[in-house]
């Protein structure tokens, strides 16, 4: 090939003569601190290769994958149907993104999802969760006429404006005003919700069933009284199912967990196109859809250039199809089940850890003050400097140690979460509490080691200050 196109692009080559750049390329050229951050806790490492819920590094040693990508390779990495879905679409040479006809796959896509959740009838695709997240802020204020949307306190729906706007953190805030006037209110607070509705001016309350913030769940009965609230007072319940959503908590959508929740309007995105291609989904009732579009003249307006692209729908057929032959949902219930059970029965045991919590495949691991008084002098130091930096010290020897990829649940959070591709089973679970039960002796009785980074970390937050 390179041999007939001498000049044509060769990826491979150019891997192979400049990919041993990539730390400096981004030190470069892209966020300065990513590589900065990476080489400080010691995880800039070199992978090589992936498949399934394991990455290689240039050693050929495998790495347990904990986090999926931020929880977009619910199927796995490199899952033989969904690649080959890809390069069946590619071979195709579909007359993709015409933008004037309608192709079938984005139809097809949409009759699958709305299966899942057939109390809605259309969707909108776009090209990320924030995406998702801003459709249906859109989509609420357009239907209901109102311009407020009421969010929770913690939560996290994406980066851009709109979304930055129902960000209920401080440091992701900072700076960016103005923002829209939206309002927070606590995770679970009822009265709080209606005393906001009866201003009149609520559009939607928008909500994760599970924080991926600190793996947080709304209280029982929450959600669906929250419905009835917002019907009530003819507002809309928008479901944020970017993180939760396709199978991750072991319901195909979490806000299933409790009978009788039919959310307005559902946002997905990650999970849904199999870690291969940037996908966004919103899900909606009819009559939103038919106020949104209520003309002829308003066909584009709302619309994404990328939106519906052929290669995210194949994705996303792929991973449906996935999720039912293996039967995915059912297993992040099971295999989550196994995991935070096994993980809750060591809180007796070690006096850092506080509470495993989660459902499904979403599972948090809380850590809080010792009883003892040795333990609690260093955790008074590391809390003293930084509140996190526990579950930093925890999350660097999994990696380092143990080969296995876990993150803190958000910033300042003594907290880390679990979101590992579906697929996993029991030799997974048994890696990683093998891992963490040695994580936890380490911490527990003298770790030195472990300790002794911990004081490198306070060093690192007091002179970031
Ligand atoms: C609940 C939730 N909503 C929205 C988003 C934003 O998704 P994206 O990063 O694709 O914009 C995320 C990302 O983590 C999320 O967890």
């Amino acid at each position: 090939m390179t041999a007939d196109h001498p000049k044509s692009f060769d990826l491979a080559r150019l891997l192979a003569e400049r990919g041993g750049e990539r730390y400096d390329l981004h030190a470069r050229h892209l966020n300065h601190q990513l590589p900065r951050m990476l080489r400080t806790i010691g995880f800039d490492k070199v992978y090589e290769r992936a498949e399934g819920a394991y990455f290689w590094d240039t050693d050929g040693q495998d790495y347990l994958d904990m986090l999926a990508g931020f929880g977009v390779m619910g199927v796995g990495r490199h899952h033989p149907v969904v690649r080959k879905a890809l390069h069946d679409v590619l071979d195709a040479s579909l007359a993709d993104l015409t933008r004037f006809d309608c192709p079938p796959l984005p139809g097809l896509l949409a009759e699958k999802l709305l299966a899942h959740a057939p109390h809605l009838d259309r969707v909108f695709f776009g090209n990320s969760g924030t995406e998702a997240v801003e459709t249906a802020l859109k989509f609420a204020r357009y239907a209901t006429g109102r311009p407020r949307i009421l969010y929770c306190e913690h939560a996290f729906h994406g980066l851009t404006a709109g979304s930055l706007s129902v960000n209920g953190e401080e440091g992701f805030r900072d700076g960016f005003a103005p923002l829209l006037p939206d309002t927070a209110i606590p995770l679970g607070d009822l009265e709080r919700l209606e005393r906001e509705l009866a201003r009149g001016d609520v559009a939607g309350f928008v909500v994760e069933p599970i924080q991926g913030k600190g793996v947080h769940e709304a209280p029982p009965g929450f959600l669906r009284a929250a419905q009835d609230l917002l019907h009530r007072h003819k507002a809309l319940l928008i479901a944020d199912e970017v993180q939760t959503g396709i199978g991750r908590t072991g319901d195909f959508f979490a806000y299933q967990h409790e009978d009788g929740v039919e959310p307005d309007l559902v946002c997905v995105a990650k999970a849904l196109s199999g870690g291969y291609v940037p996908v966004g989904a919103t899900l909606g009732k009819d009559w939103i859809f038919k106020k949104v579009y209520s003309s002829m003249d308003r066909v584009l307006v709302h619309s994404a250039s990328f939106g519906s692209n052929a290669q995210a729908m194949a994705a996303g057929l792929a991973v449906l199809a996935v999720m039912e032959e293996e039967h995915l949902v059912e297993s992040a219930r099971t295999t989550g089940e196994l995991l935070r059970s096994r993980l809750a029965a060591l809180v007796d045991s070690y006096e850092l850890l506080h509470e495993v919590r989660g459902r499904g495949l979403m599972i948090g691991i809380e850590f809080g003050r010792p009883r003892s008084l040795g333990l609690r002098s260093r955790w008074t130091m590391l809390q003293a400097a930084r509140k996190g930096l526990f579950a930093q010290m925890v999350v660097v020897p999994l990696l380092q140690k143990h080969r296995i990829l876990t993150q803190v649940s958000g910033d300042h959070l003594e907290v880390i979460k679990l979101i590992p591709p579906l697929i996993i089973g029991e030799p997974e679970v048994d890696r990683f509490v093998r891992a963490f039960t040695a994580v936890m002796d380490e911490a527990h009785n003298g770790g030195g080691l472990m300790w002794d980074f911990g004081r490198t970390l306070v060093k690192q937050a007091v002179g970031s200050r």
